[in-house]
């Protein structure tokens, strides 16, 4: 071949991979499977391979240049990078569309709505359509030169597509690491002993500031631009949506939940619905910005010192406040494991206000050594209960002592039992069992649960009060109440009293991996009792089994099997089954699926919202083929379930190669098998 026509292919080998990362990274619809894009590249790397004098800057083989740097040079930004001010209520957002508007002297104006992303800003140069340098925010002023880091980001193109961009454009935008990335980079990091990364921008900041570009590309960074600085010798639409769809044309990222809104009520109306999708996002924000569309509008409003008056960012409230541990105290859950509990000086987080912060396990609290009078961090994310993330210790009084949980508790403070800490285990626990009140009432809620036997409006609250007052003692005592004693109970009303009663009724048919779980069994889940019902048919049976038959089913291993078998050695459990039984718990048994399931061995997870099955029937109709549906991805899922508006579980499974299917292809797989 001559040198001309390699020439040729190369250069539409790199169009090709070009279109495809396109395709894939900006557009979100990739036409070809990863594997035929790695061919493509490799086949591209061959070529250049044996004609090195080819290799451009630009090819897409050249992301990660050749050598670390040893320090990163300076960058001025030609254009100050400005940031935003902050509103923090809507009331402050009303004041801010004022403002603009007296200003404008117009009655309304039309605004962009964008998420604000917690990673970093960053400032992308192009000459000619080439990337030539890209550089951190720094303060504004001047920034640190990453270019060798940026060019690592698959979303960043390292030329632009099409046609019609100015000789210079200056692009900007946030470098951010998604959350799934984020969860899998500490992972890993927590498995090998190295550091991890408290957040997400953290990760993006600390993954930009690398040496060496080949750490950076192992980092899963990307980027949405939301802007641009400096444009020479060319022209940009006249409003900043046009200039957003332009500048994805020319192959960038743009968030798509940015929206044209217009007036006040437009962004209070966004916020909220933002603050709906937030939790489903597959980035973390932390806010969104609202911008004013027309640039000779901006133009005219200006800026005042290093804020335009165009723009501002409408925080969420902080998910994170600092604040003081008052106290240690403890609460004893179902299995007896004992969580110690930070008691704190109230504080606001996240919209809620917090007095109380879990400190996990034993070894939590000795592994972040918090003790009584410390400042410390406290985290809320989304509806799971708040943490204490770290302590203060600049701040630590003189006095504190440690807080030794195993040494402060060698008794349950419930039941006076020991109070065990196995050798490598974290988690130090009760060994009251069903004697101790606070396991007690715990198993209870367990059983009377929604996932189990399903007790209608048997709330919490309710069994807590019948287990203090002595009337029940366990899950069988609940089929013995009566509507008359129910309506003596505090706060019940005589029609509560008859729903609860006939709600006890219809949770007798039930079915035995509901009765099962329901037991409470150590390390026996839904998916567990599903397939002990399934490999033993019957309850007699799975109560008469021995540890290596138990293990005979799929995912009962030599742990789950001996908490099995040690759990119907128990007296005291024995009579509960043989009450609940005699009370008129029934099913029907199962019929035995002596042959492997067609799913046996696979694990599913199932995320997003499905138009024709919901979570639970499609969680049903997978487990009744073998298969086990698991919470959350990893290597080891066989498969995600991908419905409408899925999240981050999706990107994980992409993120990890994991087969993708969606609502379709799972009632085919089902139809198959069933
Ligand atoms: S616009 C003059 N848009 O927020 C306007 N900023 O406090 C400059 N950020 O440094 C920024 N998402 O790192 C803009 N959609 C968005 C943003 C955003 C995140 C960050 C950016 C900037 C900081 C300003």
């Amino acid at each position: 071949m001559s040198l001309a026509s390699h020439q040729e292919t190369i250069t539409q080998l790199r169009d090709e991979i070009n279109r495809h990362n396109y395709l894939y990274y900006v557009l979100d619809a990739p036409e070809i499977p990863d594997g035929e894009y790695d061919r493509l590249l490799r086949e591209l790397q061959s070529l250049e391979a044996q004609h090195p004098e080819l290799i451009t800057i630009d090819s897409p083989t050249q992301r990660v240049g050749a050598a670390p740097i040893a320090a990163f040079g300076t960058v001025r930004h030609r254009l100050p990078m400005l940031s935003l001010d902050n509103a923090f209520d809507d009331a402050e957002v009303v004041a801010f569309d004022r403002r603009v508007c007296e200003r404008l002297a117009v009655e309304a104006v039309e605004y962009v709505a964008e998420p604000k992303l917690d990673g970093l800003a960053i400032s992308i140069r192009y000459e000619r359509g080439q990337l030539v340098q890209a550089a951190t925010r720094g303060d504004g002023e001047s920034g640190e030169d990453v270019t060798h880091n940026v060019r690592t980001i698959p979303t960043v193109p390292l030329r632009l597509m099409g046609s019609g961009w100015p000789e210079l454009l200056e692009v900007r935008g946030e470098v951010y690491m998604p959350t799934a990335g984020f969860e899998a980079f500490n992972h890993r990091a927590r498995a090998s002993d190295e550091k991890e990364f408290v957040n997400p921008r953290n990760a993006a900041a600390g993954s930009l500031r690398q040496l060496d570009p080949r750490i950076t590309a192992t980092r899963p960074l990307a980027l949405f631009c939301y802007g641009v600085g400096e444009v020479l010798a060319g022209t940009l639409p006249d409003n900043h949506f046009a200039i957003l769809e332009q500048l994805k044309q020319w192959g960038f990222c743009i968030n798509p939940e940015i929206r044209r809104v217009s007036g006040v009520a437009g962004l209070i109306e966004y916020f909220a619905m933002i603050g709906e999708k937030r939790a489903a996002l597959a980035y973390e924000i932390d806010g969104v910005v609202y911008k004013v569309n027309s640039l000779s509008q901006r133009e005219t409003l200006g800026f005042v010192s290093r804020a335009p008056r165009w723009a501002v960012a409408h925080k969420f409230p902080a998910q994170e406040a600092v604040t003081t541990v008052l106290n240690i105290v403890v609460q004893v859950g179902r299995t007896g494991a004992i969580t110690p509990v930070a008691r704190l000086e109230p504080v606001f987080v996240g919209g809620v206000t917090v007095s109380n912060a879990t400190l996990h396990n034993a070894d939590e609290v000795q592994r972040k050594d918090v003790r009584v009078g410390d400042t410390v961090i406290v985290r809320r994310a989304g509806d799971v209960i708040p943490e204490v993330v770290s302590v203060v210790l600049s701040k630590r009084p003189g006095d504190t002592l440690p807080f030794d949980l195993v040494k402060k508790y060698p008794a349950c403070p419930v039941c006076g039992s020991a109070v065990i800490k196995p050798e490598g285990e974290a988690v130090a626990r009760c060994s009251g069992g069903l004697y101790c009140a606070a396991q007690r009432k715990e198993a209870i809620k367990h059983f009377a649960s929604r996932r189990a036997v399903d007790i209608d409006g048997l709330g919490d609250k309710l069994i807590e009060q019948l287990v203090d007052s002595d009337i029940i003692h366990d899950p069988a005592d609940l089929y013995h109440l009566t509507q008359e004693q129910l309506a003596k109970l505090e706060r019940m009303a005589e029609k509560s009293a008859a729903n609860i009663i006939a709600a006890l009724e219809q949770s007798k048919t039930t079915t035995l991996a509901r009765f099962l779980f329901g037991l409470g069994i150590r390390e026996v889940g839904e998916a567990t009792a599903q397939a002990l019902a399934n490999g033993f048919g019957n309850l007699p049976a799975i109560m008469a089994a021995d540890e290596t038959r138990l293990q005979q089913t799929p995912d009962v291993g030599p742990i789950v099997a001996a908490h099995i078998h040690a759990f119907f050695q128990q007296p005291h459990n024995l009579e509960v089954i043989n009450k609940l039984l005699a009370a008129g718990l029934h099913w029907s048994d199962v019929e035995v699926t002596e042959t492997v399931l067609p799913l046996s061995g696979q694990t599913v997870v199932l995320t997003g919202t499905m138009a024709t099955l919901s979570r639970d029937q499609a969680k049903e109709r997978l487990q009744a083929l073998g298969a086990k549906v698991a919470g959350s991805v990893s290597k080891k899922t066989s498969f995600v379930v991908a419905g409408a508006e899925a999240g981050s579980k999706l990107t994980k499974a992409e993120a990890l190669g994991v087969e993708v299917m969606d609502e379709a292809g799972l009632l085919a797989l089902l139809q198959r098998h069933e």
